[in-house]
């Protein structure tokens, strides 16, 4: 008997879903759910880092492991491999490339291999945007993206569609023609709405609803006394806000805490490694807000602290929606593994 796994590419990808942010959305939430379910695996993050220093890795990149089995509707293991090259953008090509590996529950073999990267930028997007949904003011209107890159345009996609009432977005980028560049594209594709490039973050953040941090920063820029009440902070990436912005927020929200810890990479995770906060400061993972559970945003007046660092289970939602669509419809490149 011959054993086949599925190659998709990018374009089989995007022709199967994999880029509907709506739809993105959906999977992400019910990864969360099942995640506090507990019919997922997740044995963690594995960060294989060049360099000599954990700051190293944002000059000469990484490559991550993060393995997982998702149950509920999607029912399939795997693994998603992310290089990440931070001076890619020299060469022209995207800092992350991603690569998803589906594994059978049963027999546990390989049954697909996929280009994952649309899809980590997309479930990232979307884990920010279920996060503004259940942590932004409902009547929300103004967003700061700090980090223009890939990151930075899915949470803008994902912001639009939770937030409708958005009516003005700030960026703001340490390489100022990314910024222009981000803003010229917002204008054309959301015409309603104001998109405003900035070279210093500070008044931009100060106005801001929802303040969403997706950069490649090693040192905080965000600062607490610039955190207007009743907005969401959202540290996306690594130690981009200060500890103070922490302390002064009413909940800390987190997207996994056994993740965030393990990783180590962003404030609140320095935090607790430090001894400066422990379990019982985070509020609630997203999931348990989802499922009700714990509360999410519950005024207008508070401030609300959320960092995700992402789970491969999010990923592997995604792609087994994806990869089932495939079979239903033909798509992809049959591989012969076993003869
Ligand atoms: N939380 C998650 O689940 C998750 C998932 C994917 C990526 N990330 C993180 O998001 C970050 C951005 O990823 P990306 O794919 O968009 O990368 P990218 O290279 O496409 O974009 C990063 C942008 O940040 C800008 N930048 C770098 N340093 C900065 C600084 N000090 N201040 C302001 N801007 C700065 C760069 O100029 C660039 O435009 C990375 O750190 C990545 O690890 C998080």
């Amino acid at each position: 008997m011959n054993v086949e796994i599925l190659y998709l590419n990018d374009e089989d990808m995007e022709k199967l879903g994999a880029t509907d942010m709506n739809a993105v959305i959906h999977d992400v939430k019910r990864a969360y759910v099942l995640t506090e379910e507990g019919d997922v695996l997740l044995p963690g993050k594995l960060a294989m880092r060049w360099g000599k220093t954990p700051e190293d890795e944002n000059v000469y990149g990484r490559i991550n492991a993060m393995p997982g089995m998702i149950g509920g509707e999607y029912q399939m293991a795997g693994i998603k491999w992310i290089g990440s090259g931070p001076m890619n953008y020299k060469k022209g090509l995207p800092r992350a490339s991603v690569t998803m590996i589906l594994n059978d529950c049963d027999t546990k073999l390989p049954v697909c291999i996929a280009d994952g990267t649309a899809v980590s930028a997309k479930r990232t997007g979307a884990s920010g945007g279920v996060a503004m949904e259940l942590l932004s003011r409902e009547d929300a209107s103004v967003l700061t993206v700090c980090g223009a890159g890939a990151q930075g345009r899915t949470q803008l996609e994902a912001a639009m569609i939770v937030r409708p009432s958005l009516e003005k977005v700030y960026v703001y980028d340490i390489r100022p023609e990314s910024a222009e560049k981000f803003a010229e594209e917002g204008r054309v594709k959301y015409s309603d709405v104001e998109f405003v490039p900035v070279s210093d973050p500070e008044a931009a953040v100060r106005e801001s609803d929802i303040t969403v941090c997706v950069t490649l920063a090693n040192e905080p820029f965000i600062h607490s006394g610039w955190l207007k009440k009743g907005s969401l902070l959202m540290n996306m990436a690594d130690y981009e806000v200060t500890k103070d912005c922490v302390r002064k927020a009413s909940k800390i929200v987190v997207d996994n805490w056994e993740t965030i810890k393990h990783r180590l990479i962003s404030t609140v995770a320095i935090m607790a490694h430090e001894g400066e906060i422990s379990v019982a400061d985070i509020h609630a993972q997203l999931g348990e807000i989802l499922l009700g559970t714990k509360t999410g945003r519950e005024n207008d007046e508070e401030i609300i602290y959320f960092n995700a660092v992402g789970t491969g289970i999010l990923d592997l939602a995604v792609t087994t929606r994806c990869y089932k669509k495939a079979l239903q419809e033909g798509i992809g490149t049959r591989l012969t593994y076993w003869h």
